[in-house]
């Protein structure tokens, strides 16, 4: 984990690109919490791994497109912006900044361990 310099923006690599192919997902540790990390088409999401409605894991939920499915319940979850599709859930999931650069795969969060704008890159 290393900080980007006067943002207080810590980044965490956490593969590479290879290792998450599209269509799939990763479940990894930073900061303490369970984040699930999506390749969706080429295009990389992070979102909290935990169910906000009874705590399943959602890495053994099925990825829908953008979308995840929680195993449980089946409640349905926006990957871009963690907002809730379809209940039971009524929380969303805490999302978090993810960086492609040089073919890794690295999270960006604050020192408090949120997620960071996916702006600051
Ligand atoms: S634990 Fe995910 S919908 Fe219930």
């Amino acid at each position: 984990m290393t900080q980007l310099e006067g943002t207080g923006v810590m980044r965490t690599r956490i593969c590479s690109v290879d290792e998450i192919p599209p269509g799939t997902t990763m479940q990894c540790q930073v900061g303490g919490r369970s984040v699930l990390v999506a390749n969706v088409g080429g295009t990389f999401y992070a979102v909290d791994e935990e169910c906000t409605h009874d705590g399943a894991p959602l890495s053994d939920g099925d990825l829908e497109g953008p979308t995840i499915v929680c195993p449980w319940h089946f409640s349905r979850f926006c990957l871009r912006t963690g907002s809730v599709l379809e209940s039971p859930a009524r929380e969303p999931l805490r999302t978090y900044a993810v960086d492609t650069n040089g073919g890794e795969v690295t999270l960006l969060t604050t020192p408090a361990g949120t997620g960071v704008d996916p702006q600051v890159r």
